[in-house]
């Protein structure tokens, strides 16, 4: 691959401006945990275990900036980051998940802020590094669950761009191809943001697969005709009970799959998982700027003055979900045992 999610370096981070992507390879210095914040609300990085690793550093990135030597001070400091950071974006577990552990390690022990901060920079890195293995661990298990000579479609993007590396969907699939597999992808544009035209087409490309952009509306159509055999999305939180939240459009895949006896397959790492959430009636789905839905590229294609809804996610009944793909294992149904042996 020839780019980078995010680089850690000594006193910042780089962060590759999504946005801008496929036009532009830009990457951002991050020096403050309000850069971490903005970035992450914005979406110059997104993809919930991206979102995670970056606010990781973001933590990091705040307890430099707090400048008192007295241990308590310190932690109040840093809660307030953490409190800040936490609230950049609603739905995708990783993004608390990675904070409150960030949290942990500095409260944890006696150590003095210096030695702290030092303490948050490695976890960071370590966070950054297990999200890269977690990653890989899913392709290994989840390529058995794909048949060489398939076509399977992917929503959103669930790549390299949405983790530290490899990707959580899309990395099962390079593990495929890596396999030998022959495997051909659809990639479904994913209005309003287009992290499927822009994103997934764009890395998979770059990654020599056999991919085919098609929008979100001609899905269907492709499963008629018999074209598709898997489908295969990442997530953003996962319930108690396997329903989970993901792209906005991911539940219609899944209902499309189900009437046309097609697997639909959920790769994701244990951060991801919420057991503090029995189902998915309990998952906050953010709602984005109305200027996405009515402009493409800067451009006004719908009336001004328009009612607009703008969900940036839907949550998929686990009844519709074949398997969940994870780095420990592939859990199958009833998912609510299978997810409380997985979290331990
Ligand atoms: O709004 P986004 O682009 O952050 O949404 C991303 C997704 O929905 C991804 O599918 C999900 O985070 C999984 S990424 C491995």
């Amino acid at each position: 691959m020839s780019f980078y999610t995010l680089i850690p370096k000594k006193d910042h981070i780089l962060l590759l401006d999504q946005r801008l992507l496929p036009a532009k390879t830009h990457y951002l210095k991050v020096r403050t945990y309000r850069d971490a914040y903005d970035v992450i609300k914005k979406m110059a990085v997104r993809g919930a275990p991206a979102i995670g690793v970056t606010a990781a550093f973001g933590v990091w990135l705040g307890a430099r900036a707090i400048k008192t030597n007295d241990r308590r001070k310190y932690l109040a400091g840093l809660e307030k980051v953490c409190k800040h950071i936490i609230n950049a974006r609603p739905t995708a577990h990783n993004l608390s998940w990675a904070v409150n552990r960030m949290l942990a390690v500095a409260r944890s022990g006696t150590s003095a802020p210096l030695e702290i901060t030092g303490k948050l920079y490695r976890e960071a890195v370590h966070i950054y590094h297990e999200d890269i293995d977690a990653n890989k661990r899913m392709g290994d298990y989840g390529e058995r669950l794909i048949k060489s000579g398939w076509t399977v479609l992917t929503h959103c993007n669930a790549g390299a761009l949405a983790t530290a590396g490899y990707g959580t969907a899309l990395g099962v699939l390079r593990s495929a191809k890596d396999a030998g597999k022959k495997i051909k992808v659809f990639a479904d544009e994913t209005r309003p943001f287009l992290q499927g035209a822009r994103l997934t087409a764009w890395e998979l490309q770059q990654d020599g697969f056999d991919v085919t952009l098609i929008t979100d509306n001609m899905a269907g159509w492709m499963m008629k005709q018999g074209l598709i055999n898997a489908c295969i999305v990442g997530a953003d939180r996962i319930a108690a009970n396997g329903d989970t939240a993901n792209k906005v459009g991911t539940y219609g895949v899944a209902l499309l799959a189900r009437m046309h006896n097609l697997p639909f397959y959920v790769a994701a790492p244990s951060s991801t998982f919420d057991p503090t959430i029995p189902s998915g009636d309990g998952i906050i789905i953010e709602e984005r700027p109305q200027k996405e839905v009515v402009t493409i590229a800067g451009k006004q294609i719908a009336p001004m003055g328009i009612k607009v809804r703008n969900p940036a996610f839907d949550v998929t009944p686990a009844k519709y979900i074949t398997a969940i793909i994870t780095e420990r294992g592939v859990i199958i149904p009833p998912y609510k045992k299978g997810i409380k042996d997985l979290l331990g």
